[in-house]
């Protein structure tokens, strides 16, 4: 059977965060830390944490305000596809979200690539698009790296938050949006940045032995996940800029993982992008991982920055390591 071609259109977007706060002031009770500290460092000035949320009750608030905002229903929706890292059941978090939202025609299915997780999701979303088999799917990055962050660390626990976003892409007939892409990976570096299975050796009986335990906490080495995200993050928009056939000054917002201010605009300047043209809120909510670049999104499109038609550049980099860029204009073709 012959596949229809079609476009991908990304039309509406939603989110959701914690309601508890944790500022840098409370963290300076927590370790020995100050607010200047993280703020001259990273940028951030606070975090939203979940304590009585679930992964899968954010993820699933931020999906239904991005249907809702499509103009659509939980049941017109084809594919959800959650990026997270966090999961609420190692199973996978994706179904319980359909089940959630009601979304009763949808697959669902979770995908893990850490902080590059929205824009792969984004990407493999599209390809179903293209395809012709799927009309309607959701894209959500959410994560709660709280449950996983070493409260005792300082290199660390200042830097994450909690949150969701959502995306609904649509296919057109008239044209496709999703201008350009790029995704890269390199495991030489995984030692780089790590949430690692903890497993003890257990005898099962009968001379047989199995490993059995659960996660540690989250390892990084900051400067070295930070040269890598300045060298490698401009190189992967300048490639899904050329297969966009595009150059840096028809960015009109650029979207970078929300890690670091000085990332940020390390990147942008490497770029010779405008600091105006810089989409940023970590200093609200810190790394959320999976969930930074479609909360910010989501929170420049409610604030009326982000207009229909406007070429997107975002970029996610993480843990794998993984690195990825996708250019798209924002909105429908009617
Ligand atoms: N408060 C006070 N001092 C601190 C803190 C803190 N919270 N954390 C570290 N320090 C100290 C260090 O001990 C060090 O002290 P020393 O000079 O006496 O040894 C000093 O501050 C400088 O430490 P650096 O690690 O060199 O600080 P740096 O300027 O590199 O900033 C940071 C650290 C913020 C982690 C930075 O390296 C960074 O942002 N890295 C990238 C992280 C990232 O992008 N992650 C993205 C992926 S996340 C994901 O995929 C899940």
């Amino acid at each position: 059977m012959e596949q229809i071609k079609k476009g991908v259109t990304i039309v509406s977007s939603g989110s959701a965060t914690a309601t508890q706060v944790l500022d840098n002031h409370d963290l300076s009770k927590i370790v020995d830390t100050s607010d200047d500290w993280i703020k001259t460092r990273t940028g951030i000035i606070k975090r939203h944490i979940c304590a009585n949320n679930s992964l899968s009750d954010l993820a699933s608030q931020a999906a239904q305000k991005a249907i809702s905002n499509a103009g659509l229903t939980p049941t017109d929706i084809d594919l959800i596809i959650l990026a997270t890292s966090t999961p609420d059941d190692l199973f996978g978090s994706a179904s319980q979200i359909q089940g959630s939202i009601g979304a009763t025609k949808a697959v669902a299915f979770d995908l893990t690539a850490a902080c590059s997780g929205f824009v792969f999701a984004l990407i493999t979303a599209s390809q179903f698009i293209r395809n012709g088999v799927y009309e309607n799917i959701v894209v959500i990055g959410a994560d709660c790296l709280s449950r996983w962050v070493d409260w005792s660390d300082r290199t660390t626990c200042v830097l994450f938050g909690d949150g969701a976003g959502a995306v609904v892409c649509q296919a057109s007939e008239i044209g496709d949006n999703l201008l350009g892409f790029e995704m890269c990976s390199n495991g030489k570096l995984n030692s780089a940045l790590n949430l690692a299975y903890k497993g003890e050796v257990k005898n099962i009986g009968h001379n047989k032995q199995i490993t059995q335990g659960g996660f540690g906490k989250i390892t990084m080495n900051g400067r070295e996940v930070y040269r890598f995200a300045v060298s490698k993050v401009p190189e992967v928009i300048e490639k899904a800029l050329f297969r966009a056939d595009l150059t840096t000054d028809k960015i009109d917002w650029l979207i970078l993982h929300q890690a670091n201010q000085r990332i940020i605009e390390a990147v942008a300047e490497r770029l010779s992008i405008p600091s105006w043209k810089i989409i940023a809120n970590l200093s609200e909510y810190g790394n959320t991982s999976a969930a930074s670049i479609p909360l910010a999104l989501d929170e420049a499109v409610s604030q009326g920055k982000i207009r229909h038609g406007n070429t997107i550049a975002i970029s996610g980099f993480g843990a794998g390591l993984t690195w990825g860029a996708a250019i798209f204009k924002w909105g429908s073709f009617e």
